[in-house]
């Protein structure tokens, strides 16, 4: 594939993936490609974890399942990430930005707007929104073939040091490097993240994860092959829209956009 068809395919994967499971040969060439990031000095502080056993997928899953569940009902999902949700293409078509609520069961289609925010938290447990959103997850990560740890060498990894931030950049990278290559596998991505919005949750899975003193758990996610058709979760979101150049790039200086054209 072009390697610029590649960057404007690349996307999140919310649906289910083939069952499957991811051949060694492909697992070796995203790892050689995370591997091939930058960071500083050649430091190479990233390590991964790739998870094909059973009863491990379905634990993460079970957690990944239940923070979500956890997160929504709470209402803390809402109060954190409200000011990206965008319920309308006319409202997405202007911002640009945030994720769109395209998909929601035919009974709560008329409350979109109200189903998604903090006011509605009555309502949203009411319609059992949290327990579909939670099993959803769950099912979405315990049938992926493999599951991938993202970890830093603490060595590196020092919070509040520039060391610190440039290992976060260097992971980054090497986690596109990763994101991209799905794309030219046939295959899809998708981060793991209400373990880590909760410190108990993300805990356990680093005991799961037998991670040592010396490593950081940073993230996780799940892949696999995808499906020629694509089913989607019964509750789900798309966010394919980019700002516009002259939103988010500057010509010399802070008070010049660059134009789009
Ligand atoms: C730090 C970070 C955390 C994210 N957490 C999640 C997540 O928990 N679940 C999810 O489906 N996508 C997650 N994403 C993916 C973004 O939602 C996604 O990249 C964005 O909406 C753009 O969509 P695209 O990747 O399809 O282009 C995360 C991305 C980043 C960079």
């Amino acid at each position: 594939m072009e390697f610029l068809e590649v960057i404007r395919k690349r996307k999140t994967t919310n649906g289910p993936f083939l069952d499957r499971p991811v051949s060694r040969e492909h697992q070796h060439l995203l790892m050689e490609a995370a591997s091939r990031a930058p960071s500083h000095f050649n430091s190479q502080p990233w390590r991964f974890i790739l998870i094909e056993d059973r009863a491990k997928r379905e634990k993460i899953a079970e957690i990944g399942g239940r923070t979500m569940q956890q997160l929504i009902a709470d209402g803390r999902f809402f109060e954190r990430y409200r000011p990206y949700f965008r319920f309308s293409e006319k409202e997405m078509a202007e911002r640009r930005d945030g994720i769109l609520i395209d998909q929601l069961p035919g009974p709560l289609r008329p409350f979109t707007r109200q189903v998604m925010s903090p006011s509605a938290l009555g309502l949203l447990r009411a319609l059992r929104v949290p327990q579909i959103l939670g099993e959803d997850n769950r099912k979405l990560v315990a049938s992926s073939p493999l599951l991938l740890a993202a970890l830093l060498d603490k060595q590196e990894y020092r919070p509040g040091e520039l060391s610190g931030f440039y290992s976060v950049l260097g992971l980054g990278m090497a986690i596109e490097n990763i994101w991209l290559t799905t794309v030219e596998l046939g295959m899809g991505i998708q981060f793991v993240s209400t373990p880590m919005e909760i410190p108990e949750a993300w805990e356990e899975i680093k005991r799961l994860l037998e991670v040592p003193e010396h490593l950081e758990l940073m993230a996780i996610y799940r892949l696999g092959y995808l499906p020629p058709d694509n089913p989607r979760p019964r509750i789900d979101w798309k966010s394919d829209q980019r700002k516009r150049i002259s939103q988010f790039v500057f010509r010399d200086s802070c008070a010049t956009p660059e134009s789009d054209t």
